[in-house]
Order: structure tokens, then sequence, then C-alpha cells
């Protein structure tokens, strides 16, 4: 086979990536390594910022975001269980953001890949990238007990953090930078009126958060003790942990009923720079990762691919490669801010075991300073919204 850039990984990025280049007439195949069912029952976070927004709906795919979806203006901090304070991204920004679960956003981009005759090869066992410092890269991959073959002018390396991409670059050129957070997130999805905003608690019982997915989709998370099992927690006690974590307002006005998935994720920051090697750019969770606090990891990759995309635009349309020379620096500006605020916000919020009273008294006074200073909410309000992209 042959194309111009072969893609690696069929998730948001990957799949953004494939159709950003088709609206520019350059050719990609995605080549995922599990079958597309299992892409498309992943449950991520979902809250998209302005920016993605935006770009959903300018590349096409934001009618059923717009109709499904749940925007708002801002969110919401809890904590002491009783004080409250709303992230005015609207007053501060201007921005409105929009609850719309990542799972529906993969459907949309496998559904407009397909409509307009997008090559994605889906459970591609071995995938291997060869020669990637050469003008001639090729991508292979096993099939059906065969051995393909596609060569391309350029890799993008969409697989995610245990993909085989990153894995390619010589750790002699790669820098890694890696923090991990002694809790995870248990997560639960259910059939459920939500809250009508998304509310970020701090609790001396650990952190919480109540998010939607639509009109009767609920998504609710509580922090936990890394070594939790799902088994562990019972729906019962879920709801009951929640709503002890919530001012007694937002507790009462909690729906409760059967989860319909259950899952603990780990907390992790990580970034591997540069996001370039050769031939290969690296794009979304395959060069970094963010704790899910502030959801940022989603808008990363595609403000990644949105850059990338320029940069092979501008190759094939001008023979010009100064976008793409300028493509992980510029990527990782913007990666670097969500970074930030995705630990700063990790940090404000949870519980840390080994945190004395001087560490948490110095976290209420930074949820009091924010909630009394214009400044410091207007700073936060800019960030959680999303830092634009550069143009
Ligand atoms: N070969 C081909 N595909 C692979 C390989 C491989 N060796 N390894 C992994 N993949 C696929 C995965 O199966 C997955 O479908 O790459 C895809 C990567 O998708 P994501 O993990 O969703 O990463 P990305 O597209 O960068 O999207 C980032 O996803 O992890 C969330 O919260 C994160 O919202 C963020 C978003
Ligand atoms: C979610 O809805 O899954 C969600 C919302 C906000 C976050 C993280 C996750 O900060």
């Amino acid at each position: 086979m042959r194309t111009q850039v072969a893609i690696i990984g069929g998730g948001p990025a990957g799949l953004m990536l494939s159709h950003l280049l088709h609206l520019d007439g350059i050719d990609s195949i995605v080549v995922e390594k599990h079958p597309r069912e299992h892409v498309l029952q992943r449950i991520r976070a979902g809250v998209l910022e302005a920016g993605s927004v935006q770009l959903l709906r300018d590349v096409g795919l934001g009618g059923r975001m717009d109709a499904e979806g749940h925007p708002h203006d801002g969110a919401y901090i809890v904590w002491k269980g009783e004080q409250k304070v709303l992230i005015d991204t609207a007053k501060y920004t201007g921005k409105q953001m929009m609850a719309y679960g990542q799972t529906a956003i993969t459907e949309d981009l496998y559904a407009a890949r397909d409509r307009d005759g997008g090559r994605i090869i889906d459970d591609a066992q071995s995938v291997a990238l060869h020669d990637l410092t050469t003008d001639e890269p090729f991508v292979t991959f096993e099939k059906d007990r065969s051995v393909e073959r596609i060569e391309c002018d350029f890799v993008a390396g969409c697989d995610g953090f245990h993909g085989v991409s990153r894995r390619c670059i010589p750790s002699s050129t790669l820098v890694n930078y890696d923090k991990s957070y002694p809790f995870g997130w248990l997560g639960i999805l259910s059939e459920t009126r939500p809250l009508p905003d998304i509310v970020y608690a701090n609790h001396e019982r650990g952190f919480a958060l109540a998010s939607q997915r639509s009109e009767r989709m609920s998504r609710y998370y509580i922090q936990c003790p890394l070594d939790n099992s799902v088994e562990e927690w019972p729906d019962d006690r879920f709801w009951e942990e929640l709503k002890a974590r919530f001012p007694a307002d937002m507790a009462d006005a909690i729906e409760t009923g059967p989860s319909i998935e259950k899952s603990i994720a780990p907390l992790r920051s990580f970034v591997s720079e540069p996001m370039r090697y050769g031939r290969l750019f690296t794009a979304g969770d395959a060069a970094h990762i963010v704790p899910p606090t502030g959801a940022k990891g989603l808008n990363l990759a595609f403000s990644d691919v949105w850059y990338l995309s320029r940069g092979l635009i501008r190759r094939y349309k001008d023979n010009k490669d100064d976008l793409l020379d300028i493509y992980s620096e510029t990527a990782l500006r913007r990666v670097w801010g969500a970074e930030r605020m995705s630990w700063y916000l990790t940090r404000l919020l949870h519980l840390f075991p080994d945190d004395n009273p001087f560490d948490q008294r110095t976290r209420e006074d930074e949820l009091d300073y924010v909630a009394r200073s214009e400044n410091a909410m207007a700073a936060l309000a800019e960030q959680y919204v999303g830092l634009p992209y550069e143009m």
C-alpha cells in the first residue's frame, strides 16, 4: 500500500488528523491495533474546551455535539462541605465549554471517515515503523495472518500512551518528564438525571466530581486509594461516599440509580520531548498524559493534530517544511500549559495522603484566594477554558 501520511492509532488524535488532512486533499491510512468495536466502547473524559468545540464545528463535525452536548459557562468548585465558587469562563473569557463524551466524538469521527472513503485498518497486529530518518519511511503490520506494508512520506504516531511510536525514538533523543499521584479516580456512568453543572468537590474524605453526558446520563468520580478494585465499590457504597463529599443541597439533588459502567483509573502527568524524530511526528497521548482533573487530554490531542495538519498541508501545498520544523515546540507550549493546569487543579482539589497539616492549610488558603480574588479567578478561568491555538 502507498499513502502520503501513515497514521498509527485510530483514537481521537489519529481520526481527527486523518479528517483534517482529507479536507485539504491529503491522503492517509489509519492503522489501529484494536477492533473498531473496542475503540468505540472506551469511556473517557468529556469536557471540550472552547477551541475544540470550534474545531469540531469548523471541520463539519459540530452537528451532533451541538444537538446532544451540554454547553457550560463554567464549572463549580465546592469545599469545606459548604463554600462554592464558579469558575466563570463566560464572564472572564466570553467563551463556552461543552460536555460531550469522547465516546460520541470517536463515533462521529469514524462516521465522517467512512462517509468520505477514509482507509482505516483495524485489528492490525505487530505494528512496526521503519526507516523514519530517511525520505522513504514505511509501516508494517500483520492482518489476517499476512504481513502488510504501507509506504508513505510521513508517519503520525497517534497510538496513545502504550503505543509503539514513541518507543521508536532513540532514548538518547528523548527527554521524559513523569509524575504519578498517590490515588486514583473511581468513575461511574449512570442513566440518571445529572446535576445541571460540572462540580469539583474538595473534601476531607477526598475529591469528588459531578459531570454529565446528556439529559439522562450522569458521570461521577470519587478519589480512591490506588489499590482499590471496583468489586470493593458496589453502587450503594459509591453513592453514599459521593454524597458525603458534596454540600448537603447538592448531595440531596444527586439522583442515584444503577451504574452502567464503573472503572478505576490512576492519575499521571507525563511529557515526552521532542514530538518529532525524522519523519515521525507524535501527537496526543502518545506524547503526553495529563491527570483527568480539568479534562485536558482530548483537547490536547486535538490541538496537536491541528498543528501537525497545518505543517503537513504547508508541506504538500507550498513545498515548505517551516511549520513541520516548529511543530514540536509549538505543540509543546500548549501541552505544558495544560500539564501545569491539570497538575495545579489536581493538587488543589485532592486529599494527598502524605500531606501534613501545613500543606492542607495552604491548599485551603489557595481555594479561599481563588474565591476572593478576581485576578486569580480570571487566570484560572482562562486556563480552564483552554489557551488559544497559536495561528
Ligand atoms: N498500533 C496501532 N494502534 C495502536 C497501537 C499500536 N501499536 N497501540 C495503541 N494503539 C491505538 C489504541 O488502540 C487507541 O485506539 O491507538 C489509539 C490511541 O488512542 P487514545 O489512547 O484515545 O489516544 P489519543 O487519540 O491521543 O487521544 C487522547 O484519549 O486517552 C484519552 O484522555 C485521553 O482524551 C485523551 C485522548
Ligand atoms: C468528565 O465528564 O468525564 C469529566 C469532567 C471534568 C473533568 C474530568 C472529567 O475535569
